[in-house]
């Protein structure tokens, strides 16, 4: 059994990024464990290197750090704000890219979904920077779904799944 991390990267309550995690961990294959983290994780002040974490807080990070590096992949579905990720995705990064670096070494996949007709793909390619920079080998392939009515279509479910499968050869 892999193990997979999943990482919402929007604060919203209806995100549709965090409905597409859940729509992939509906779907993936049997063998994969995958689970969805908290999106409250990401609610940690902007980083200031002035200033420490609360000790509860940080004890939180310290333990999401741990969940990261045993993982066997990780998928982050990003939102796109103005062309890249957004604020709190950037910032949970940054918090957890500190002392020791999580990301290093790790599998990640990448998705997005957005009502534009790039469906996020520009902020992907910002995060596929990031992620690079932190030493994570990232999977090629994006899945990018331009959304704005209440289902996916044929073509769009076809898309997810055949990322979910390929993402899984890659990690195995
Ligand atoms: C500050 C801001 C900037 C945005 N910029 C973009 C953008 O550049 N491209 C895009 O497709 N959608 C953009 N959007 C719309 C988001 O894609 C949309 O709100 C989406 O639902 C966010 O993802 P979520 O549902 O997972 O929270 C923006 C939204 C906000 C709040």
């Amino acid at each position: 059994m892999k193990n997979i991390i999943a990482i919402p990267g929007s604060l919203r309550k209806n995100s549709m990024n965090l409905e597409l995690l859940s729509f992939i961990s509906k779907n993936i294959n049997t063998k994969i464990n995958l689970m969805i983290t908290s999106q409250s994780q990401l609610d940690l002040p902007i980083l200031n290197q002035d200033h420490f974490l609360s000790e509860k807080l940080n004890q939180e990070l310290q333990e999401y750090k741990k969940l990261i590096i045993s993982s066997d992949g990780i998928i982050i579905a990003s939102p796109e704000y103005n062309g890249s990720v957004s604020g709190a995705l950037k910032n949970f990064i940054d918090w957890l890219s500190r002392d020791l670096n999580p990301f290093s070494n790790k599998k990640i996949g990448l998705v997005s979904i957005s009502p534009s007709p790039f469906g996020g793909l520009r902020g992907l390619m910002h995060l596929r920077d990031i992620m690079m920079q932190l030493g994570a080998f990232v999977y090629p392939g994006n899945v990018c779904i331009s959304k704005n009515g209440s289902s996916y279509s044929e073509q769009q479910m076809k898309l997810i799944n055949n990322f979910s499968e390929n993402f899984s050869s890659y990690i195995s």
